[in-house]
């Protein structure tokens, strides 16, 4: 394991501590790189520090941080400028020394004994810091109604926040939930809720054995009733005091239940256990207009009878078996097991990703998107393995599978690694949320995000070369996270030694920025994904004597541990999350 950790050692810290350096350089400390004492014991050293460059060049590139850039750091001067070091306290345990030599440590190890939710971004709506009226929270700050629980998704709208509690209850604030009190409140209990998904004024949720919920964000609206515009409201069941809507589809199989929903600002898709998808209304205030529903045809006027909010099968995906839904602000996707990406909606930004010779605003019907043309050429197979929407913006992760061809390089082909887990991202890119470097506002078909592709990393446990592929993205109206998957790790323990530090995985992020929701603390839009500081603001590192260091967040992976300080509380399996909504981002720990 020590393969990608020695960097992290007492001496480098010695003079970075002295000079600040640029965020490349910084980097250089990361799991993807190598010293160069590893780099000569290891043959997975190259190639780590290889990859590492490219992430650093492409993040540095994005020139959003304000670390001088021009600076060259002959490592040298470490020896040479040792005197000026402040006395660093001596470890006192095992665990004081980890916490000395890494943040990311520090970090991992906070997550365990402090669980909660961090915000940051708009407060206009009393989302981000429901007990401040600070009109934007700059840099990751505690929720503290959230302190030491777990939670079990949470969504953000500039307005109001909505989270799922450990026990499947939820709990609403904001001045769009109430403007009297917009601190955290449960509302909706005893549904043992599990997935949250919220439109411009419902919350739509769904429950372990398959119900989906459909309530009105704002208390009032929960208590009085249903709004005057709702005359075709047949019924809506209260044993609580909460009044609130089922929406349920019709026709369901044996054993068939809705496993899966997404919502956009009207509109809400459910998926099936059987891979059928249905979509329905999900907002009071305006019927889904713009295709986003999937059913042909369908507007406020032809809709059929009885209550306007009911779930339509969309018959075009019928006979594939979909396993996975997405929802931008206004459209819609769906992934087939098979790979297959299914498009439709709203298109005035580009969002679908596919072209036509004459251009169609909105597109009512879902349409297959053509992946295979964009990797024409390249002796390289596509397929979608995931897809994520938000606002005006689609995104797909590819694995693309190098093919042999009569041309083919096989050296090239050897050294590459024979797959590649590629990103694309299609849409607005007003904000930079397109992640690729430019600022364009309609996108002509999805362009990859290369600063997210082709990577890979040494895995010394299969002495092979990886790729690193997403473990998942959030996306929220203008911004958006990538969280990095594999190699982590967080088996630190009394019995391996003091140098054995722990790691969770990479975090970056993009896109707009006009409410502080990047979470740098700066306010500038981000056109290529780029790493945060850690969370406590770099208290901890401080705390440490690492306070001119340059830290990034990184996310804690799943573990089973026990919470609270020292270890000493109830043992659960816990990670953290990263949630981006409407101008507020969130991480939360979750089970
Ligand atoms: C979607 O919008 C983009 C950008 O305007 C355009 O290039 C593309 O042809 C559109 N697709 C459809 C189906 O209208
Ligand atoms: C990294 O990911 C690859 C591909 O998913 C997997 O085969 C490998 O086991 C992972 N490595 C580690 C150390 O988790």
């Amino acid at each position: 394991m020590t393969a990608y950790r020695p960097l992290l050692r007492h001496a480098p810290l010695v003079w970075r501590s002295i000079h600040p350096r640029p965020i490349g350089a910084a980097l250089q400390c990361s799991r993807y790189a190598s010293s160069t004492k590893g780099g000569q014991q290891k043959r997975g050293g190259g190639v780590g520090r290889f990859v590492g460059g490219l992430l650093v060049a492409l993040v540095a590139g994005g020139a959003v941080l304000s670390y001088p850039t021009a600076t060259k750091e002959p490592p040298k001067i470490r020896e040479a400028n040792i005197e000026y070091e402040k006395p660093r306290p001596l470890p006192e345990s095992k665990e004081d020394s980890r916490d000395l030599i890494s943040s990311q440590h520090l970090q991992v190890k906070q997550s365990w004994e402090h669980p909660g939710v961090y915000c940051w971004g708009s407060n206009s709506g009393r989302v981000a810091a429901p007990d401040s009226t600070d009109s934007v929270v700059k840099t990751p700050r505690r929720i503290a109604y959230f302190d030491d629980q777990l939670i079990r998704d949470i969504k953000l709208d500039k307005e109001f926040g909505a989270a799922i509690t450990e026990r499947g209850d939820l709990v609403q604030w904001g001045t769009g939930f109430s403007r009297e009190n917009p601190t955290p409140t449960p509302t909706l209990k005893g549904k043992d809720l599990v997935r949250l998904e919220i439109s411009k004024d419902r919350i739509i949720a769904l429950s372990k054995d398959g119900s989906v919920y459909s309530l009105p964000v704002a208390q009032l609206d929960q208590q009085r009733g249903e709004k005057s515009t709702s005359s075709s409201w047949s019924f809506w069941s209260s044993p609580s005091t909460i009044n609130y809507r089922q929406l349920k589809p019709t026709g369901l199989g044996w054993g068939e239940s809705v496993i899966n929903i997404a919502s956009g600002l009207e509109h809400v898709l459910l998926l099936t256990s059987k891979g059928r998808v249905f979509s329905a209304a999900s907002s009071t205030s305006d019927f889904p207009s713009k295709g986003q529903l999937g059913i042909p045809g369908l507007t406020w006027a032809t809709r059929p009878q009885g209550v306007y909010d009911q779930p339509h099968e969309i018959l075009t995906l019928k006979g594939f078996k979909i396993s996975q839904i997405a929802a931008g602000d206004y459209h819609s996707l769906a992934l087939e097991n098979d790979g297959r990406v299914f498009v439709f909606g709203d298109n005035s930004s580009g969002q679908l990703g596919f072209e036509v010779e004459k251009e169609i605003p909105f597109v009512d019907g879902p349409i297959p998107l053509p992946f295979s043309k964009m990797y024409r050429g390249t002796h390289e197979k596509p397929r979608v393995t995931t897809i994520a929407a938000g606002g005006a913006n689609s995104f797909f992760t590819i694995d693309a599978t190098r093919i042999t061809g009569p041309n083919d390089d096989e050296h090239g082909a050897r050294s590459l690694g024979r797959l590649s887990s590629d990103v694309w991202a299609c849409g607005s890119g007003i904000w930079g949320s397109l992640g690729n470097g430019r600022w364009t506002h309609v996108s002509l078909g999805p362009s990859k995000i290369k600063s997210l592709s082709g990577l890979s990393e040494f895995d010394e446990k299969t002495n092979s070369v990886v790729p690193i592929r997403l473990a998942y993205m959030s996306i929220g109206s203008t911004h958006a996270a990538a969280v990095m998957k594999n190699v982590t790790h967080v088996d630190a323990s009394d019995k391996t030694s003091d140098q054995d530090t722990n790691w969770g995985a990479d975090v970056l992020w993009w896109g707009g920025n006009e409410h502080y929701q990047l979470g740098t603390g700066r306010r500038n839009n981000v056109a290529t994904p780029m790493y945060i500081g850690p969370l406590d603001g770099g208290k901890g590192d401080a705390e440490k004597g690492r306070k001119d260091e340059m830290h990034r967040f990184q996310i804690a992976p799943k573990t089973t541990v026990r919470l609270g300080e020292g270890g000493k509380g109830r043992k659960a399996t816990i990670e953290q999350r990263v949630e981006c909504g409407r101008f507020v981002t969130a991480v939360y720990s979750t089970t």
